[in-house]
């Protein structure tokens, strides 16, 4: 076994680790010297993935097999994020999509990829976060989508999913960002990853414009967002500037959003 040179992290808990984008990070906080416990159905995949990264880099990985749509599930993994003081990471990334629209979907579905994309992250957050808080450290990691910004290019439920996460990222950097605890929310392009497969989607015939990052360098692009500083990591996008125009646009916003009075051209209708 090799023995990292990192100072031990503490413990990354990472949900959907079993493959994808969580079997990424996995490997690279494992490189990075957190011991790790990873979270996902596939139980088989999970042992395997901690094996190899506990040769590979010399840290403690556990498999906690657990469905995150199943509440009795989901109490064991909060239970431990509440309990498990070396828990210093949660990248809250397991997700699903649902191909097509609400109109005529299969709304059971549809149900569960809430379930699992907006409910889950929101339950494993609220369990870690208090110790967080109390102890002065800690980081959430939330993996949402560009699709956040985007609700015209996919089915509104998924987007949805994922600009609530945003919304509720910035909202608890708001919050407790001056508490010690860091916030990031990465918004992910187009990524190959099995998502696409399982969602009845064919990667090979994408609308035009959408191209496909490869899974590796999506998330070191994650990675160092989250080394900067940042509280939303786009890895695709080329400038910076672009997102700091529209956040600040979103910004200006504010001082109207709750006036006394509706907008003249509402008033001057009900006056006719
Ligand atoms: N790939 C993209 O283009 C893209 C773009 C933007 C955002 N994202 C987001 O990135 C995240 C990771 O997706 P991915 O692309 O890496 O997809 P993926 O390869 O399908 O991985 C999804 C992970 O979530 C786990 N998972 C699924 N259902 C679960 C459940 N009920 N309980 C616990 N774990 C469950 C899966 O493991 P098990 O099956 O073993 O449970 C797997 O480890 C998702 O939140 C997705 O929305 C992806």
């Amino acid at each position: 076994m090799k023995t990292n040179n990192y100072t031990k992290k503490g413990t990354a808990l990472i949900t959907g680790a079993s493959s994808g984008i969580g079997e990424i990070y996995a490997d690279r906080l494992a490189k990075r010297g957190y011991d790790l416990i990873l979270v996902a159905r596939d139980q088989k995949k999970l042992e395997c993935l901690a094996k190899r990264l506990t040769a590979e880099s010399g840290v403690r990985a556990e498999a906690l097999q657990a469905d995150l749509t199943s509440k009795s599930d989901l109490a064991r993994v909060e239970m431990r994020l509440r309990k498990d003081e070396q828990i210093t990471l949660l990248v809250n990334n397991a997700g699903m999509s649902v191909e097509g629209s609400l109109v005529g979907g299969d709304l059971d579905r549809i149900e569960t990829m809430i379930q699992l994309n907006v409910i889950a992250p929101t339950r494993l957050a609220g369990a870690v976060a208090p110790g967080f808080v109390s102890r002065g450290s800690g980081t959430i990691v939330n993996i949402s989508s560009v699709l956040a910004l985007a609700p015209e290019l996919f089915g509104g439920v998924y987007s949805g999913t994922k600009a609530y996460l945003l919304n509720l990222s910035q909202s608890l950097h708001q919050e407790i960002g001056q508490k010690g605890v860091r916030i990031q929310v990465v918004l992910p392009g187009a990524t190959r990853t099995a998502i696409w497969e399982k969602s009845g989607k064919d990667v090979s015939n994408l609308p035009a414009g959408i191209l496909l990052m490869e899974v590796e360098e999506m998330v070191d692009a994650a990675l160092a967002g989250l080394d900067l500083g940042e509280v939303v990591t786009i890895p695709s996008l080329p400038n910076i500037s672009d997102w700091e125009a529209f956040n600040a646009n979103r910004l200006a916003l504010r001082p109207n959003l709750s006036r006394d009075h509706a907008a003249d051209r509402y008033m001057a209708a009900v006056s006719l």
